[in-house]
C-alpha cells in the first residue's frame, strides 16, 4: 500500500484522537496543534479504492525549538491494523523533508527503554542514541520507575 504524509487539519483531529487512543489517553488539545506555527504536525493516508476516499492510518508531531533549530518529536503513532506497512517511515521521511525546509537540523524522539518497537524503529530510520534523562518522567511512588531515552536524527 501507499502512504503519503501531508500537514494534519482541524478535520483530522478526531481520527488522529482515536488513533493514539489505541496506545495511551490523549493529553493534547489537538485542535490547537494544529494551529501552531512552530509545530510540524503531519498524517498519514492511504486511498481506499473501494470507499473512493482517503483513510488516515497514523500522525505525527513535533514542535520545533528555535533557538537550537530542533524538531522535538512529541507524539509518532500508527493505527494498529496498518502497522509495519511503512506509515511511521513515511512520518518521519515527511517530517525530514519539511524539517529540513524549515531551517531544522535534528529531530530529537524520545521513548522508554520498555518500547522496543519504537527504538527499533527510531534506529531503523537512521535516528541515533543521543542521551537519557533519569528525572524526565514524574514516576511517582505507584508508577514504574522509567527512565527516558533519547534519539536524534541529524538532518
Ligand atoms: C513505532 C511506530 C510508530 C512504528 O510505525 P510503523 O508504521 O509500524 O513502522 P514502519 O512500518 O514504518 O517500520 C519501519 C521500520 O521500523 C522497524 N520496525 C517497525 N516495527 C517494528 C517491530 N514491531 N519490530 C521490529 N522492528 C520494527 C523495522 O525496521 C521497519 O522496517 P521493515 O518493516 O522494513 O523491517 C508504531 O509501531 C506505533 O505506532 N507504535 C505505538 C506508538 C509508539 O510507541 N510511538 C513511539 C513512542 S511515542
Amino acid at each position: 500500500m501507499k502512504f503519503d504524509s501531508r500537514y494534519a487539519t482541524v478535520e483530522d483531529v478526531q481520527v488522529v484522537s482515536r488513533i493514539i487512543s489505541q496506545y495511551w489517553q490523549p493529553s493534547l488539545d489537538y485542535s490547537a496543534e494544529v494551529v501552531k506555527e512552530d509545530n510540524i504536525f503531519l498524517v498519514a493516508e492511504y486511498k481506499d479504492e473501494e470507499l473512493g476516499k482517503p483513510i488516515l492510518a497514523g500522525m505525527a508531531l513535533a514542535n520545533i525549538i528555535k533557538w537550537n533549530k530542533t524538531g522535538y518529536l512529541l507524539e509518532i503513532a500508527v493505527d494498529k491494523g496498518n502497522k509495519r506497512s511503512g506509515v511511521g517511515k513515511t512520518l518521519i521521511a515527511g517530517l525530514s523533508h519539511i524539517g529540513k525546509k524549515r531551517g531544522i537540523r535534528s529531530v530529537i524522539a524520545e521513548t522508554q527503554p520498555s518500547n522496543i518497537v519504537a527504538m527499533d524503529f527510531y534506529i531503523s530510520q537512521g535516528f541515533r542514541l543521543c542521551g537519557f534523562n533519569d528525572r524526565y518522567y514524574t514516576n511517582t511512588p505507584k508508577s514504574s520507575r522509567d527512565v527516558a531515552i533519547f534519539f536524534s536524527l541529524d538532518l
